[in-house]
Parts: C-alpha cells; structure tokens; sequence
C-alpha cells in the first residue's frame, strides 16, 4: 500500500527521499513522486508505474539538487482515481504553495470538495480523495502549516498518514495520523518522517511513533509533537535492534526465497525466547493469570490471509491442549457480524503488519464490548501491538516480500506456545504431554534445514508443471488449513487459478472439476488421517489428476497412490504444519520464477492492506 517518505537537513533530500521509496516498493504501488522545496519555491514530480520512471522525469528536468534540503515522497496504491500521472502523489493546493503526501482515505473528501468549489472557488484537477488536504490546508493556511494541519484533520473522517510542506516555509515538514503508521526519525543535523521503518533505516535506527490525532512538526535539528489539543508530548525514543542488512536481498534473487530460508532462525528466536530452564512455556508480554484463563469461556481468533491460516491453526491447538472453544473469523466478517463478545472473550488478533485496518477495527469492535485483547503481532510498536492489552512478538524480523512465508510459521509457532501456555496454567494438559511438544517444536528448525537443503526436488518439480493452470489443494485436518495457506502462496504470485478444500469435502460438488492432468497436491501428513488421504488421491486420480502427495518420511505408501512424493522429516502429527507449509512455498516460489512472474512485488497487491 502507499509509502510515505520525508527528509529535512542539509544533505540532498531528492536522493535520500528516492532511495526511502525505493525500500518502501515491496508495499505494492502503482505510481511514485516527490515534492521538494528550493529556497521557497515548491517544485513536484510524480510518475505513473514504477520508482524508475520518476527518476528518469527528475533527471530531464535536471534540477539542482545539491540545492534542495527538503523534500516528502509517496508511492500510492490507488484507492480513488485510477493510476495515473494527475493522480500520483504529492499533490498541490490550487496556489502551488503548499504540497502534501497521503496514505489512507479521507471517507468524507467529498463533501469537503463541494464546499471547497462553492465557498472558495477551488479547482481540483486529480480524482483523488488526497488532494482535499492539500486544498483544506491551502484554505486554513495562514502562514503557519502547523495550525493549518489542526484545523484541516478537525474536519477529516476516515484513516490518513499527511506530511505537508508549504512554500513560504522551507525548514520544516508538518505531520499527522490517525489510523495509519507514521513515524518520525532521528538523525544527526537532519531528520526524517516515514510510514514504514526500512525506508529509514540506512539513516537511523532511532524513531519516534507518533500517536493518533497528534502533529509533528520537523526541523533540521529537532522534532516537537503536539497532542490534539496542540500541547507538547513527551516521546520515548523507539530503538529498532535490526539493520539495514535484514532489509537487503543478501544474495538471493528475492526477498521471498530469502524469507523462506530465514524460517528456522525466525522459529528458534520465536520459541527460544519463551521457553524457561525446566522447558515450560513463560509468556513475555503476556499477562494471563490462571483466574483470566478459567475465566474465558470462548476465544475468538481474528485475521486476514495468511495470518488468518495460522490462525484455523491456533483454533487446533487452543482446542486440543487448552480445551476452551475457539471461533477463528476473517476480520471484513468479524467486524459487521455483530458477534457474540464479553468480558468472559479472548480475543486474539494475528497480524504481521499490525497495521491491517480490517484487524484493526475487528480489535476496536472486540474491545468495545469487553474482551481481553491480546494480539501476534511481528512489527513492534504497530498500530495493533499499541492497542492490545498483551502483545505476543512473532520475532520473524522484517518480512520484505508480498507473500507472508516466516511471519506465518512464527505466527504458528506463537500460537502453540499460546495453547500450551493456557493449557498447563489451567491444568488440562499433563506435563508429560507439554514437555514432549516442546520437545517436538524445539527440533523443528533443524528439521526445516534439512528441508529446505532438498529444495532442488521441488524447483524440478517446479520446471515439470509450470505451465498448468488449475490446481486444487486437499488435505484433512491440519492439512486442509495448510492447503489453504499453500493454495494462496501460489495463486498470489504465479496467478494460477488455484482453490484448497478439505478432502472430505471433494466429494461433495468440488470434484466434478477434476478432470485428466489437473493438479492435485494431496497433504498427507496426518497419521492417523493418511489412509483417508490414500482413498481421496485415488478418487482424484480416477479421474485423471496429477497428484502431488505430501507426507511424512517412512509413509512410503503414498508413493503407489501419488504421481510425485514430497516428503517432510518425521514429527508429531500436533506440529506438523510449520513443516508442511515450507515445501508448498518453495513450489509456488518456483513456480512463479519459471513464469517470469515479479515475485516479491505481486500485481494488485500491496504487503500492508491499511484500506477496508
Ligand atoms: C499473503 C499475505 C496477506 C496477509 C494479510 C494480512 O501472503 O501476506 O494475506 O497475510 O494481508 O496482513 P497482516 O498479517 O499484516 O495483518
């Protein structure tokens, strides 16, 4: 989704802002642009397509950059209008004084346009909810920006980030939020404003987060913020303990297969963390009693996409070590389904971002009514880390690519320690029982290397079936949550029509679509469910499907059923999903390499969806 980048100081602020945006593509965007300042003359840039585009515009206009110590950027994922040049970020007030970036949307910018046009003759010309700010601080603007920005958001409903500069002002940068990350950094005789953390992090690892309804003015040497009612606040400084490096391809051909390997090291910090002397679960952050833990009589799991398919994994284990109900829902749903909430929920929120508006509201709902918040969250210090009332770290590290591959196996690996946690405060899971889990999650990153170290079977496989344009992923279980985690890695970045079911279900209506040479991938992993896996392969081959079978070593009977095996290390059945998941990522990721598809930056997707 947009990016936001801002720099003031006495370096050159063109390309300190570029290089920002161009940390911020993996976000998704359709166009980039810059607002600079040169000495109290605003100049804008802004392109259609990708950062490349904007760099050769500004390198025609042949500017003189070594004269420009102030500038904001945007890359916008269009909401209203469509991707255009007009419509790009920043956007001018009618007098070309003041220039603003904006993520987010303005629900009422049509009402506020209207009255712009009749009371103050102001033309518009993109189609944009943002260029309203621009306008409304045009009109409020009376030489001083940071009052204009009070009186402008006091009419503003919706969710924005806004960085504004105004001509007649060229040594400081004016902020605000509500609803949208927005961060301020601090650097040394400069500073820097930004919606995301890598844009910064070459340059700082020092941030301010800056709070809902509050203003930030920046200067060269100094960042002041102001509540709602304008009175100075007083900040922590935030310290972000990884480098520029975590945020860098390392290597690899994309951020996606860098992720994917980066897995079993996400999983030892994830679980090493929590795990006490004698092995039992301690959560850090989590303040649970056992009166809070009898006292909830149902959990509500509530997630988008892929943290969403962790989450129908947290429902399994929740259920089988800690015995209290759960209801997982997509957060769209959650939210506008009146649901059954008290102080008796646990609400739990799964989200990489924590910035996901849709989980966002879904936890303001759940609140309201007075659940117990507690959130998986992987970004610290995010919109849904601050609003909960306990915060679980997933510790996956920056997660760069589009397609979520560590932050949902540190989201499942969160989610067991969750389960076994309550399970032994309760008292209904046997020690026993517990320490042999553990015993099985502590040895999953090795057997995950191991995994990844045949990731030469699969790319082969990858080179075998590329070209097929419908699959189906089945699996009973645990499996059939995975299918459906496997089922959108690949149809997100290949954009193969592919649909996950339970097996059971096939028979039901979805297998009158098998027919000669579509592709089956059959997870098998379940023992105690694998001779039903056998029987639902055979009714899919019967009807000439290929079939790709996933199962643990030494199920070796998979191999008469299956077209192709891939097998996963031996493991309990109970943990089985954060190995299974890893050799479905790999085939999609290949996948798509052979289709020559943009792997880490999907079309029509964006990593942080901060829209409804
Ligand atoms: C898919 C993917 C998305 C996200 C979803 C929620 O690979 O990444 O489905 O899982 O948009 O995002 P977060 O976890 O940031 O709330």
């Amino acid at each position: 989704m947009c990016g936001i980048v801002g720099y003031i100081g006495s370096g050159n602020a063109e390309k300190i802002v570029i290089e920002g945006l161009k940390k911020l593509e993996y976000r998704g965007y359709d166009s980039s642009g810059i607002a600079m300042n040169f000495d109290g003359k605003l100049v804008v840039e802004k392109r259609k397509g990708r950062i490349t585009n904007l760099e050769e515009a500004l390198e025609k206009a042949s500017y003189d950059f070594g004269n420009c110590h102030l500038a904001i950027g945007h890359t916008r994922w269009a909401t209203h209008g469509a991707p255009s040049d007009v419509n790009a970020h920043p956007h001018f007030s009618m007098d070309h004084r003041i220039a603003i970036v904006h993520n987010g949307i303005v629900e009422n910018y049509l009402e506020i346009k209207d009255r712009l046009i009749k009371e103050h003759g102001i033309k518009f010309v993109s189609e944009t909810d943002s260029e309203v700010v621009a306008q409304l601080l045009s009109v409020y603007y009376k030489g001083d920006l940071e009052e204009a920005m009070f009186r402008a958001i006091a009419e503003m409903r919706g969710a924005y980030s806004i960085c504004a500069i105004a001509a007649d002002e060229p040594d400081r940068i004016v902020a605000t939020r509500k609803d949208a990350p927005l961060l301020a950094g601090i650097g040394n005789g400069c500073n820097f404003l930004a919606s995301d953390i890598p844009a910064l992090l070459k340059h700082s690892r020092e941030f301010y987060l800056i709070e809902n309804g509050e203003v930030v003015v920046l200067t060269r040497n100094d960042i002041k913020i102001y509540n709602s009612e304008h009175q100075p606040v007083t900040r922590d400084v935030f310290h972000v303990s990884w480098d520029a490096d975590s945020a860098e391809k390392e290597g690899y051909d994309h951020f996606m297969i860098k992720e994917i390997h980066e897995q079993p090291k996400g999983l030892t910090e994830t679980l090493e963390r929590r795990l006490g002397a004698d092995g039992t679960v301690k959560l850090d952050g989590i303040h649970l009693t056992k009166e809070d833990i009898e006292g909830f009589d149902r959990v509500y799991i509530v997630a988008c996409g892929t943290a969403y398919h962790a989450g129908l994994i947290g429902k399994y284990a929740i259920e089988k070590f800690a015995k209290i109900p759960v209801e997982v829902d997509v957060a769209s749903e959650f939210r506008y389904r009146d649901p059954f909430v008290d102080s008796r929920t646990l609400f739990i929120a799964i989200s990489q971002s924590g910035e996901t508006l849709d989980t966002l509201a879904a936890l303001r709902e759940a609140k309201s009514k007075g659940a117990r918040i507690m959130s998986v969250v992987n970004v610290v210090g995010s919109s849904v880390a601050r609003e909960s009332d306990d915060v679980f770290y997933t510790w996956a590290g920056p997660e760069i690519a589009v397609a979520s591959t560590k932050a949902y196996t540190t989201q499942l690996m969160c989610m067991y320690l969750i389960a076994l946690y309550m399970g032994r405060v309760k008292g209904v899971l046997e020690k026993a029982y517990h320490d042999r889990i553990v015993e099985e999650l502590r040895a999953i990153p090795a057997k995950l290397e191991k995994l990844l170290e045949g990731e030469q079977v699969i790319k082969n496989l990858a080179k075998e079936l590329y070209r097929i344009e419908h699959v189906f992923f089945i699996g009973r279980g645990t499996d059939s949550a995975v299918a459906l985690e496997g089922s959108l890695k690949l149809k997100e970045i290949s954009y193969i029509n592919s649909f996950a079911i339970a097996a059971g279900e096939l028979k039901h209506g979805t297998i009158a679509l098998i027919e000669k040479d579509t592709l089956v991938v059959a997870l098998s992993t379940q023992d105690r469910l694998f001779e039903k896996m056998l029987s639902n392969i055979q009714e899919v081959k019967a009807r000439g499907a290929f079939v790709i079978g996933v199962a643990k070593e030494g199920n070796a009977a998979i191999e008469e059923q299956a077209s192709r095996t891939i097998y996963i290390p031996e493991c309990m059945d109970e943990v089985t999903p954060l190995l299974t998941v890893v050799p479905l990522q790999i085939l999609a990721y290949y996948i798509a390499k052979e289709r020559g598809c943009d792997i880490d930056k999907p079309k029509n997707l964006a990593k942080s969806v901060t829209v409804e």
